[in-house]
């Protein structure tokens, strides 16, 4: 239990405060630095404390170190021209800048193929969103701002075939870490009015 190590209603407000001031930070707004090795290593600890039905790790984390991010950027390229032939030199460019940003980068996969004991999909991506959730906040509860991107290239053979993506393994979305170069306004979140019943 928390309050073990932390009285009660500490615990509490610290929940609180880290969940309610959790923010977008989009990768254009995210510069250096970002986490060190150590704290990689928390985050990936954090989201490794995930519910997850059946033990069966249905998440994988795959980084994309600076040194390889003309890589992605590559891929990012491609994807649009997959997409679209017409694509632009700015657009392309665009794309490929969008790799370029975040001091933190890793792309999120869902294991959604066959496992053992035999979960299903929908739980096995409940249990990736409260991984990918817990590692936000822990990069938060450091100081660091976070945001999460897709896009349609994420499902494209140029992205899968970067990643080495198997059969069954789904690109969730890529997941950015760093500092952030402004204050957001703080968000208004939905009253539980809005989304809480009673049987
Ligand atoms: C799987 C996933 C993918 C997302 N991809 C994008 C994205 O591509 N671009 C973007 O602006 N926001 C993206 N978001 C972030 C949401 O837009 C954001 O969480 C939402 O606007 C609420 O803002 P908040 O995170 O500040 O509470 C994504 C969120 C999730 C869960």
């Amino acid at each position: 239990m928390v309050s073990d190590n932390m009285n009660a209603s500490s615990a509490i407000d610290f929940a609180w405060t880290l969940i309610s001031t959790r923010q977008t930070i989009l990768p254009r707004h995210l510069v250096q630095p970002g986490p060190n090795e150590e704290q990689i290593d928390l985050m990936f600890r954090a989201a490794a404390a995930a519910p997850d039905h059946g033990c069966i790790c249905p998440w994988r984390f795959i980084r994309v170190p600076l040194d390889r991010r003309e890589a992605l950027a590559g891929a990012f390229e491609a994807s649009l021209r997959e997409r679209d032939a017409s694509a632009s030199a700015q657009q392309l460019e665009q794309a490929a800048e969008k790799a370029r940003r975040s001091p933190f980068l890793c792309l999120a996969v869902a294991r959604l193929g066959p496992a053992e004991p035999a979960i299903e999909p929908m739980e096995r991506m409940v249990a990736v969103g409260a991984a990918i959730q817990n590692l936000l906040l822990l990069a938060h509860a450091m100081g660091y701002a976070t945001s999460l991107t897709g896009g349609q290239g994420l499902q494209q053979a140029p992205l899968r075939n970067l990643f080495g993506l198997q059969e069954g393994e789904h690109a969730v979305c890529f997941i950015n870490v760093g500092t952030a170069t402004y204050a957001k306004p703080s968000t208004i979140r939905p009253e539980p009015s809005h989304f809480v019943d009673s049987l």
